[in-house]
């Protein structure tokens, strides 16, 4: 059983213009996340390494094959069973951070504990020892607006960490960032993935960020080629 299994994948989009063929931009791609392997996906823009991600997370369904996140086949279950698992198993990170603004940077790390009916004591004692352990002790109480691009990206990178998911996924998560904050998550990232023993699925057009994965994929003519394999 695999923290996530594409099998067979193929998703298409309908024409924008009316006579037009769907557009296809996966086709049967197999990708087994393996437990504490972290996974790069290298492609050029509009590749569909957003899609694949957003398929992988239960976030937007393949028009065939199957998805299984933890063993369960996303595709057995209702919206609200999906909320559940994806709460449960998977840890988001995207290019924008997607911060609840009204919400401190240590509410915005509390926030999926909360929903997963965590204590109050319990949610906050892990957001402020992951906030403390990415260098943001200094900065719990501030809102997004507050907070510097990188500052953000850590305090997103907390919030996928908070409820110990099997599997991080995270689209461009530095895509947003300069070099020198960029190569800070990145570092962060990779680091914590190692020390928490966590699956990462990264998709990045960086090619440096994408080598320190132990696989690599690219993703070219909607399919998938294995170019680094060090597990
Ligand atoms: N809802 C949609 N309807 C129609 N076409 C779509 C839709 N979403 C994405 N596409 C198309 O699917 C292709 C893949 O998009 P996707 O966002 O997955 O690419 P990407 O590899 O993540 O690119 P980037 O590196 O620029 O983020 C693109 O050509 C895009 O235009
Ligand atoms: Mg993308």
């Amino acid at each position: 059983m695999y923290p996530i299994e594409l099998v067979k994948v193929s998703k298409s989009f309908p024409a924008v213009e009316k006579g037009e063929k769907d557009l296809l931009i996966l086709d049967q791609i197999d990708l087994a996340v393996e437990d504490g392997v972290s996974t790069a996906i290298i492609g050029k823009s509009g590749s569909g390494k957003s899609t694949l991600l957003q398929i992988a997370g239960g976030l937007d369904k393949p028009v065939s094959g199957q998805v299984f996140c933890s063993g369960t086949d996303f595709a057995t279950l209702s919206d609200r069973d999906k909320s559940y698992q994806r709460n449960r198993h998977i840890g988001f990170i995207f290019q924008a951070n997607l911060l609840l603004e009204d919400f401190s940077a240590l509410e915005n790390v509390m926030s999926p504990a909360l929903i997963a009916g965590k204590t109050e004591k319990e949610c906050r004692d892990r957001a402020v020892m992951l906030l403390e352990r990415t260098g943001l002790k200094e900065r719990m109480n501030h809102y997004p607006a507050q907070l510097s691009g990188g500052e953000k990206q850590r305090v997103a990178i907390c919030r996928a960490l908070m409820n110990d998911p099997d599997v991080i996924l995270a689209d461009e998560p530095t895509g947003a960032l300069d070099e020198e904050n960029a190569s800070a998550v990145e570092d962060l990232l990779i680091e914590l993935a190692g020390t928490e023993k966590k699956s990462l699925l990264l998709v990045t057009h960086n090619n440096d960020f994408a080598s320190r994965c132990d696989k690599v994929y690219l993703l070219k003519n909607r399919k998938l080629t294995l170019l680094k394999d060090e597990k």
